[in-house]
C-alpha cells in the first residue's frame, strides 16, 4: 500500500480529517481533505464531525483549532512548525498594551498563540481584517497586534485610528519594492497580486491584495493571463493545477515558510497512526481566547 492508500484508510479508521494551509507542500495539499487561508481552516474546525483534525499548518492554527474544539483530538503532525511573527509577542505584552490603551478594543490577527489571543478583543485573518475593525462601529480606534504590516494595510481601508505592535512574518517583510519593480519589468503584462503581510511600500505596487485563498480565487475568476505573486511560494502549486493554462511568477524566490515546509507523508501517517502529537490548550486559557475566536467567526 503506497503513503496515499495509508493515509485514506487511517483517516476513516480514526474518524479524522486532515486540513492544510494553502502554503503546505504540493503533496500534503494533495491528501487534505480541505485546503484554504486560515479563516477558512478556523471555519472548518468550528464545523467539522471529524473526532480526530490532523492540522497540516503551523502551531497557531491547530491551537485555534483546539481551542474551538475542546472534545476533539487535534493533532499538529510537525509539532516544531510554529510562526515567528505569532512569537513576536507574549500574553504580558498584551496587558501592557490594555494598560496603555484602556478602552480601546485589541484585534489580534490568528497568527498569534492562545495565551495571546485569551488577552484579545476579537481576532481577526488576513481575510477579514478590515471587516473586523468596522464591525466596532462605536469605537474611533483600535489597537492591532502583532503585525505591523496587517495594522497598516487595514488602517488604510478604514476611517479609524490604528494603533499597533511591531510584529512582522520575516518572509513577507523581506520582499522589497525594488525587486517587485524588478519582476514587473521581467512580466511587464503579468498582474501583480500581494498578501498583507507585506510591507506598504510593496503594497503600493500590488493590483491585489488579498489572503492566500482570495489570492487563489482571484487568479482564477480572472480573465488575465499571468500573475507576479506576492506570498509563499505553496500557493503556487494549487494556482498552477487549478489553472493550466495560466502563468504564476513568485516575486521574489526566498519567499518560502521553512516551517510550513516542515510536514512530510510520513508524519501525516504516524499522527494518524500514534494520534500524536496532540495539541491542547488549558482551559483557563482556552475559554478566554474561544470568546475572541467566536466573535472573530461572528463578523461576516
Ligand atoms: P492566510 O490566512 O492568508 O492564508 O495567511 C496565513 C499566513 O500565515 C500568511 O503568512
Ligand atoms: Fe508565520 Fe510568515 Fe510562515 Fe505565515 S509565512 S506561518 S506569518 S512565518
Amino acid at each position: 500500500m503506497d503513503g496515499r492508500d495509508l493515509i485514506l484508510k487511517l483517516k476513516e479508521e480514526k474518524r479524522a480529517i486532515v486540513l492544510a494551509h494553502n502554503y503546505q507542500p504540493p503533496e500534503i495539499q494533495d491528501i487534505a481533505d480541505l485546503t484554504g487561508d486560515s479563516l477558512e481552516l478556523s471555519r472548518q474546525a468550528a464545523s467539522t464531525t471529524a473526532q480526530v483534525i490532523v492540522f497540516c499548518g503551523v502551531a497557531f492554527m491547530a491551537e485555534t483549532a483546539a481551542i474551538l474544539n475542546p472534545d476533539k483530538r487535534v493533532i499538529l503532525p510537525r509539532p516544531d512548525a510554529g510562526c515567528p511573527m505569532a512569537d513576536m509577542i507574549t500574553a504580558e505584552d498584551m496587558v501592557g498594551i490594555k494598560r496603555q490603551y484602556p478602552g480601546t478594543p485589541i484585534i489580534t490577527y490568528v497568527n498569534s498563540t492562545a495565551a495571546v489571543k485569551a488577552e484579545s478583543t476579537v481576532c481577526c485573518t488576513s481575510a477579514n481584517s478590515i471587516r473586523v475593525v468596522e464591525s466596532f462601529c462605536k469605537e474611533d480606534s483600535v489597537y492591532m497586534a502583532p503585525d505591523q504590516n496587517l495594522a497598516k494595510y487595514t488602517a488604510r481601508h478604514t476611517q479609524k485610528q490604528v494603533y499597533y505592535w511591531h510584529g512582522y512574518c520575516p518572509i513577507h517583510h523581506e520582499l522589497r519594492a525594488e525587486q517587485v519593480r524588478q519582476r514587473k519589468a521581467e512580466h511587464p503584462d503579468a498582474l501583480f497580486l500581494a498578501h498583507p503581510e507585506c510591507r506598504p511600500e510593496v503594497l503600493d505596487l500590488a493590483d491585489h491584495v488579498q489572503s492566500t485563498s482570495g489570492m487563489l480565487r482571484y487568479v482564477t475568476e480572472s480573465p488575465h493571463k499571468s500573475f507576479i505573486i506576492g506570498t509563499e511560494k505553496g500557493i503556487l502549486y494549487p494556482m498552477r493545477r487549478q489553472n493550466p493554462e495560466k502563468r504564476f511568477y513568485p516575486a521574489s524566490d526566498r519567499l518560502v515558510c521553512a516551517d510550513m515546509k516542515k510536514t512530510s507523508l510520513h508524519d501525516v501517517i504516524n499522527s494518524l497512526q500514534t494520534l500524536e502529537p496532540r495539541i491542547t490548550v488549558p482551559e483557563a486559557i482556552r475559554i478566554r481566547a474561544l470568546g475572541a475566536v467566536e466573535k472573530m467567526l461572528a463578523v461576516r
